[in-house]
């Protein structure tokens, strides 16, 4: 991280004495131009007015004199100054208040930690379209330029790998038997990478070591880690309620509540919102209700659900079987197998809503 460094010092022993201490300090460079800069290094005299520090036009100043009397040192603190040097001026002192100074500027311009967004998508019921839904959703997050997990969280019947046809060697079960190891590099090390450029968690297919006490505190901690890794993480949360499950829909940003227009699918629907409502989580408004397999021909219309659930739809995902039976006889998202059908432009236009960017 560079430091511009403008002195303003008549003193000809104690400007050598700063520019040794400057020239010894990598990464710190004396500008000779006036204008804005990240140091001034300044000599005051007695009459030196303290509000003109402001026209120095530097975001930390130094100061110098060879009067220190403790009514300008109280002035100087005042004035947020950050280093007094008393003269003669020690030019080991300056180097130390210039590698102190780097540091500080080298933590606050450090990028800041990822708050991704969390979203966990389930089911009304098994078999909707859930899996098909999260998997290409997250695809076509990628595809718009984010950096994108996609956590399996269907213990046992996880279907993310055999939609991409991925043959992944690790999954959650490997951080739950590794829960002290778990930070961002180990995490990197087994997620696995698709050609979509997703970085995918499969879920184990076993249950041992997964029910019980503790085991949506390793989801937890898991979920958190990966938000402070990528800008999205969606979790395909199938349709079940259990411990982990909930810890899911718990930490998640937003849920969105995949649904056929059927009776059965849609009573399922009144029951989650109404225990998300017990529950005091997922919200209201963080709770979307998302159509798939939708069909204008539908004998349930969309205005017809919003009023039996008492909810709007905020996304109708066509039907399309025939794309998402190649996409997933395939192993391809159906970006892949199908970029031009209605389903992968609505799975497009559902991401670019997702990151505030909708078209049209
Ligand atoms: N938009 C869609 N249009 C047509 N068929 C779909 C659609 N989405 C899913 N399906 C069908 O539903 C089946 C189950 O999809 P899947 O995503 O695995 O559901 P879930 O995860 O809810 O069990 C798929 O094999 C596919 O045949
Ligand atoms: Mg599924």
């Amino acid at each position: 991280m560079d430091i511009s460094v403008r002195l303003e010092i008549k003193k000809q022993t104690v400007r050598e004495e700063i520019e040794k201490a400057i020239s010894s300090v990598k990464g710190v460079y004396y500008q000779r131009s006036g204008g804005p800069c990240d140091l001034v290094i300044l000599e005051i005299d007695d009459g030196f007015e303290f509000q003109h520090l402001r026209s120095f036009q530097a975001s930390s100043i130094f100061l110098t004199s060879d009067r220190v009397d403790s009514g300008l040192l109280v002035q100087a603190l005042k004035a947020g100054i950050k280093e007094f040097f008393p003269q003669p001026v020690k030019k080991d002192d300056v180097r130390d208040a210039l590698l102190k100074l780097r540091e500080q500027k080298g933590e606050t311009k450090a990028p800041k930690e990822k708050k991704g967004k969390l979203i966990n998508v389930i089911g009304s019921k098994g078999g909707v379209g859930t899996t098909t839904a999260a998997v290409n959703l997250a695809a076509a997050l990628a595809d718009l330029g984010k950096q994108v997990a996609l956590v399996d969280m269907n213990l046992l019947f996880g279907e993310v790998p055999v939609l991409l046809n991925l043959n992944a060697s690790f999954n959650w079960g490997e951080v739950v038997r590794n829960i002290s190891r778990l930070d961002s590099s180990y995490l990197m090390g087994i997620l696995s990478k698709h050609t979509s450029g997703l970085y995918v968690l499969p879920s184990p297919p076993e249950l041992d070591g997964f029910r019980g006490n503790g085991a949506s505190g390793v989801v937890d901690k898991l979920l958190r880690l990966m938000q402070g890794m990528f800008d999205f993480v969606i979790v395909d949360g199938g349709h079940s309620l259990d411990d982990t499950s909930l810890k899911g829909l718990e930490v998640a940003d937003s849920v969105f509540l995949v649904t056929e227009l059927s009776v059965p699918c849609l009573t399922n629907v009144k029951k989650l919102l109404w225990t998300f409502r017990q529950l005091g989580y997922p919200r209201e408004e963080d709770t979307k209700v998302i159509v798939t397999r939708y069909h204008k021909k539908s004998l349930i219309q969309p205005k017809d659900a919003e009023e039996s659930i008492q909810k709007k739809i905020h996304w109708c995902i066509p039907n399309d079987y025939f794309a998402v039976t190649s996409a997933i006889n395939q192993g391809k998202t159906l970006a892949a197998v199908a970029r031009n059908a209605e389903i992968s432009k609505s799975l497009k236009e559902l991401a670019l809503e997702t990151i505030g960017r909708r078209t049209n």
